[in-house]
Order: C-alpha cells, then structure tokens, then sequence
C-alpha cells in the first residue's frame, strides 16, 4: 500500500496495511547499514532538523544515523543551550527554524500532543521522536519490526508489556501497532501504573493482568518498560526493591514463559529494577537488535514520508 502521509504522528493513526509498508520498507533498508558504504542518495538535498527538548540516547542516534544514511542534510537542536532558556516558545522555535527552509523536523517534546499542534500550521513533515505520555511510534514499528523477523508474522501472536503502561509512550505505540495488525497484547505492571480504561485501548483492547508468571505464560514476546521516576508525581510503588521482587523480569520468572519467547527493552534499562542483569544479557534478549532494527524503521519512515517509494527501485 502506498503511503501517502506528509507526517508520521503516531500510530493510533494509521491503517494496518500502512504499518506493514513501513515495516517492509525498513526490511529493504536494513541491508544499506551492512555495506561497506552506509550512503545512498534518497534524501539528498533534503534538510532535516532533529529538534530534542527531552534527553535521548538510542532515539537521536539513531535518526541522524539513519538521515546521514539517506545523505540527507541535518541539523540539531536540543533545549539545553538553545534560547528556549531565553524563554521562547516552542511555536517560535520551530517557526525559526523552518524560515531556514527546513524540509522536515524530527521532535522530540515532553509534551502530549505537541507535534500535532505543530503539524496544524507548519509546512514542514513532522516526525515524532516521543511526545510526553502520548505516543512513541518509530520505537513501536522497531519493536514490531524485531518481533516480525524473529516470529515470521504477528498476527495472532501474543505480546505482554510489563511495567509502567500509564507514564509509557512506548506501550501505547505498540499497543496501537499491535492490535491493528492483529495481534494480542497483554499489559502486566503495578495497579498504580495502570491507566484508567486501559483495557479499551488500541483496536480491540488489551487484557490486563497483575500476575506476573500469568502474564507470560503464553506470550510470544515480552516487552519490558522503564520504571519513569521522571515523570511520576508521586511514589507509585514502596521501594525499588520490592518492585523487583513483583514486577521485575528474572531467570525464574522467565520459566513461565514459553521457550521460543522473545525479551525486548526499549532501553535505557533499569537494571536490578525492572530487568535482571542475567535477563538483560541473556539468550532469548533482543534488546540490541532492537536498536539495530531502529536505524532501518527510522531510514524507512523518514523516506516515506519525503514522498519516497519503490517504484523506480530500490535506492542504490
Ligand atoms: N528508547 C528510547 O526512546 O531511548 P532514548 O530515550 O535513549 O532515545
């Protein structure tokens, strides 16, 4: 299916057969990062500005990697040492940063909502990079992308999410890709993390469960969430101790799992908190294809929506 999108917002958005083209695309693109010369000339003459008002590790990387990849032009932007300390706004900033004649800005904003507010009066494509609570969808089709090269397909496959859903952009990302291309999630973490009608979320809603050996037993893959200090307004769980001893993923917890079992971790990782050391560095954990897997999601989404297609071949 064509994918005619001028942003990529979130995935709450898109159809099934949207997702999958930006899934196979990320395929095609996968192999360009195993040559010799990572370079090829889909986005030359294209500027892109990779805008951070949060920290990031793996999500900024990994988009200028996948820009430089595309010989696109790139500047960066983050909040500390930029004028916003000044006071500015984000509307200004963007608004400046477009009079460069900017042709798409990568962001990343604490706020919910944020790019589509932008998206409303920028002639600019807008990227999500994680926008607050809300959504996290180059993160998610990464996710999916991993799940789909080590199950074959996701359809039907189980998926459990652990941890903290209510503070995630990260869950509902793939919650909505998920279920939208017909597979079943299962959310799993502390009552005090579970948001309100959570169970009605993502195309068919999720089952929630609050065993954590219950929440595995059948599951396909498990994807494990970062306890947000960050963003909690207050203590949601007694002590990080206790917390891993509940929630946290272990060899012993992990027998509960089937063996072909899947573990991902959209990183940065908690270690002794929401993931055991043994777990993180184990057989079944993809965490690092994951991040791999991003570099190609990302070249994907960012040739799509320039308007790129196949169908002059594959960018040599
Ligand atoms: N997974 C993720 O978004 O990591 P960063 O915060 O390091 O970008």
């Amino acid at each position: 299916m064509p994918f005619n999108r001028k942003h990529l917002l979130g995935l709450e958005e898109l159809a099934a057969e949207e997702i999958t083209t930006i899934l196979d695309t990320a395929d095609t693109f996968k192999e360009i990062s195993e040559r010799p010369i990572k370079k090829v000339p889909a986005l030359r003459g294209k500027t892109i500005a990779n805008v951070f008002y949060e920290n990031s590790t793996r999500t900024r990387i990994s988009f200028e990697l996948a820009e430089k990849r595309l010989s696109a032009d790139t500047v960066s932007f983050s909040k500390t040492g930029s004028s916003v300390s000044k006071g500015e706004t984000l509307r200004d900033t963007v608004e400046n940063i477009r009079a460069m004649k900017v042709d798409m800005v990568v962001m990343r904003h604490g706020s919910s909502g944020a790019h589509r507010f932008l998206a409303n009066f920028l002639d600019a494509s807008i990227v999500n990079a994680g926008d607050g609570q809300h959504e996290h969808p180059t993160q998610g089709l990464l996710d999916m992308m991993t799940m789909r090269q080590h199950l074959g397909h996701l359809g039907g496959r189980n998926v459990t999410i652990i941890g903290d859903i209510m503070h995630s952009r990260v869950a509902r990302s793939n919650i909505w890709g998920l279920t939208k291309v017909g597979a079943k999630v299962t959310v799993c973490g502390p009552s005090t993390m579970m948001p309100a009608e959570i169970e009605s979320l993502g195309e068919g809603g999720v089952t929630v469960e609050y065993d954590i050996r219950k929440a595995i037993a059948g599951a396909d893959a498990i994807n494990i969430l970062r306890i947000q200090l960050e963003r909690q307004k207050a203590r949601l769980f007694p002590s990080m101790r206790e917390y891993f001893e509940v929630f946290g993923v272990t060899p012993e917890v992990l027998e509960s799992a089937p063996e072909h079992c899947i573990v991902m971790h959209p990183g940065p990782m908690n270690r002794g908190v929401e993931i055991a050391q043994e777990v993180a560095d184990g057989d079944r954990a993809v965490i690092l294809e994951q991040v791999t897997n991003g570099v190609a999601v990302r070249m994907a989404v960012l040739f799509l929506v320039a308007g790129g297609s196949f169908e002059s071949g594959t960018p040599e």
